[in-house]
């Protein structure tokens, strides 16, 4: 920041700021007091033409961005076909994933379909099994709505012990996107679903040919059949032309590439809701259909990715907080390991099932600190800390780990992925 630092009008934003984050900013951000060359001299970009218009007929990100990507895990995957890469939540501010950002998660690859040779089949328990072509889709009623989708396995890396270090890793398999789609209620009312039936079991056109057990009553409420994500075409890696999207349930039932949607009285117990996506409680006992995403946060900036490079003073922190079971009216920051706590300040669209943006804006000292943040849903439930979550769970899940993140943040800035106990 540059601002003259004597400006009335920045104190009383900053006092203002102060007072919508419960955070007490006494310092302030000071402007260089040197000449400097950046400002005083005619930089390149102040005295050459730049290119015209036709130079990126699709637009990409600064060069200078090159590094913000979607990365993997080595270890995690032996090869890319079935394979999953992390959204880099790090670099990004408020709560849409751009689509190029957007984590994938296949269990074959991405397949390549010829939107005209795409069909999509409604079949089972229905008075009339039904077949829609993509321009067939297009002639339903279609709405647009925003969601999270986050991967059960989000975070399954971090069970027994902290990790991975960078919240991309930890928590990066999730991406918030503006959908554009049918509900799938009007396509089965189409068909004419018949009496008795209870289950919808969509079908992927990949290789993996990607099957979960859907309650009609899920179907039949706020699940869309998406053609679009923020306001272009579904990318190949997230179903182009078509994936089911389910509000707030696990990122494995947002079945990509959708071909078929079978209608029964039962569900099928297929591989990825009896063998995967179950919960080993320590009993020996499996938790199964384990559906919604409880809600869950995480401090992206400064985190490992992202340490803080100025010295003490004014200091923003930032982060984003999300759950399946509706919104987020609060999020709670503390600066030293959950002992006390700090109502951060939303700022953004709080949508239901969707992510959040919270900031937190205090005057550092240079201490080492002990972040955390803490999501409360529109329901009252609070996210657990990691040991609440074991004494319930016991360390044998992968899916589902909601507990809450501690960074370390030495006096330099430096940021660590640890646990507190
Ligand atoms: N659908 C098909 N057909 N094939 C798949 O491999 N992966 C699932 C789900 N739908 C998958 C699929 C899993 S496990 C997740 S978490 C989400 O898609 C990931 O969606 P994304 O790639 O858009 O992030
Ligand atoms: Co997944």
């Amino acid at each position: 920041m540059s601002q003259n630092p004597t400006n009335p009008t920045r104190r009383g934003f900053l006092a203002g700021a102060a007072m919508a984050g419960g955070a007490a900013v006494a310092g302030r951000v000071h402007a260089q007091a040197a000449p400097d060359p950046a400002i005083t001299e005619l930089q390149p970009w102040n005295q050459y033409l730049g290119p015209g218009v036709d130079a990126a007929p699709y637009g990409m990100p600064s060069p200078h961005e090159a590094h913000v990507i979607r990365r993997n895990v080595p270890w995690l995957t032996a090869d890319s076909v079935s394979s999953v890469n992390f959204t880099p939540l790090h670099e990004l501010e408020g709560i849409i994933t751009p689509n190029g950002l957007a984590f994938e998660r296949h269990h074959a690859g991405v397949a390549d379909i010829d939107p005209a040779e795409y069909r999509l089949m409604i079949n089972g328990m229905v008075d009339t099994p039904l077949v829609f072509t993509l321009a067939d889709l297009a002639r339903f009623p279609r709405e647009n709505r925003t969601y999270f989708l986050e991967c059960a396995a989000n975070g399954g890396m971090e069970w027994r012990g902290a990790q991975l270090n960078g919240c991309q890793f930890t928590h990066g398999m999730i991406h918030n996107v503006v959908y554009t789609g049918v509900p799938l209620r009007l396509l089965l009312e189409e068909a004419g679903v018949q009496p008795g039936a209870l289950w919808v079991l969509p079908e992927g056109a990949d290789a993996s040919a990607m099957t979960r057990s859907v309650p009609l009553e899920k179907a039949l409420d706020d699940c869309l059949v998406a053609t679009h994500m923020n306001g272009e075409r579904l990318r190949p890696e997230q179903g182009y032309p078509v994936r089911l999207v389910v509000p707030g349930w696990e990122g494995n039932m947002w079945v990509k590439w959708l071909r078929r949607i079978e209608v029964g009285d039962q569900p099928w117990q297929h591989r990825e809701e009896t063998s995967k996506y179950t919960d080993l409680l320590e009993s020996g006992d499996a938790r199964r259909f384990t559906w919604v995403m409880d809600a869950k946060s995480v401090i992206t900036n400064p985190s490992p990715q992202a340490p803080i490079t100025h010295g003490p003073g004014p200091t923003v922190i930032t982060g984003v907080a999300w759950s399946g079971r509706g919104t987020i009216p609060r999020v709670d920051v503390s600066l030293d390991g959950g002992m006390n706590w700090h109502t951060a300040r939303m700022s953004g669209p709080s949508l239901d099932k969707s992510m959040h943006r919270f900031y937190y804006e205090f005057d550092w000292d240079g201490a080492p600190l002990l972040l955390q943040s803490r999501a409360m849903d529109s329901t009252g439930y609070v996210q657990p800390t990691k040991e609440q979550l074991r004494h319930f769970r016991g360390e044998n899940s992968i899916y589902h780990n909601n507990g809450i993140q501690t960074w370390a943040i030495d006096s330099d800035g430096r940021a660590e992925n640890v646990e507190v106990g």
